[in-house]
C-alpha cells in the first residue's frame, strides 16, 4: 500500500534521492509504460510539494500528444517547438521558467501555473520520446535542485519508455 507522506519541510537534498529511490521501486518490475508513467505522474504530483500539475507528453508525429498526468484536465496536442514543452523537446533541453506568462508562446493550459519545468526525455540514441512537465501555482518555484533532482527521476522513467 502507499502512503502519502509530508515533505514540505523536506530539504531537496533528501526529498529527491528519496523520490528517486521510490520511483525505482514502483517501476522495476513493470514493463508497461503507461503504468509507470501514470505512477511516476502520481508520486510526483503527491511528493513534490506546491504543484498543480505533474505529467507526461509523448512525441508522435511532430506533436507532443498528452500522457499519464495528474491535475487539471489538459491541452491535448501541441506542436513541436511550441509553448515550454515543444521548445523543450525540440531543443532536447530542459526549461526551466520562473515566469510562464513572460515565456513567448507558452501555452496556457490551467490559469493556476505560474512557473513552470520540462525535462525533456531521450532514449539512449538521444532521440527523443517526450517530456516530463511539472507546473506549480508560485512564481520561480523551480531551482537548480530542482532541476537537478528531477534530471535523474527523468532519466530513471525515461529508461523504462
Ligand atoms: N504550459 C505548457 C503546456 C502544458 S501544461 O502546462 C500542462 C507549455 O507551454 O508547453
Amino acid at each position: 500500500m502507499w502512503s502519502v507522506t509530508e515533505t514540505e519541510g523536506l530539504p531537496k537534498a533528501e526529498l529527491y534521492p528519496q523520490l528517486l529511490q521510490q520511483l525505482r521501486a514502483l517501476i522495476a518490475d513493470e514493463p508497461d509504460a503507461i503504468a509507470n508513467m501514470a505512477n511516476c505522474a502520481a508520486l510526483l504530483f503527491h511528493q513534490v510539494p506546491r504543484l498543480n500539475w505533474a505529467g507526461f507528453y509523448l512525441l508522435k508525429d511532430e506533436q507532443l500528444v498528452l500522457g499519464p498526468f495528474q491535475g487539471a484536465p489538459a491541452c491535448v496536442r501541441i506542436p513541436l517547438g511550441r509553448g515550454v514543452c515543444g521548445t523543450a523537446a525540440r531543443d532536447r533541453a530542459v526549461l526551466r521558467v520562473a515566469n510562464v506568462h513572460e515565456f513567448e508562446g507558452h501555452i496556457a493550459c490551467d490559469s493556476a501555473s505560474n512557473s513552470e519545468l520540462v525535462l525533456p526525455l531521450l532514449r539512449t540514441d538521444r532521440s527523443v520520446i517526450g517530456v516530463l512537465d511539472l507546473d506549480s501555482p508560485e512564481f520561480d518555484r523551480f531551482d537548480a535542485e530542482d532541476e537537478a533532482g528531477l534530471t535523474l527521476l527523468a532519466s530513471a522513467i525515461a529508461a523504462k519508455l
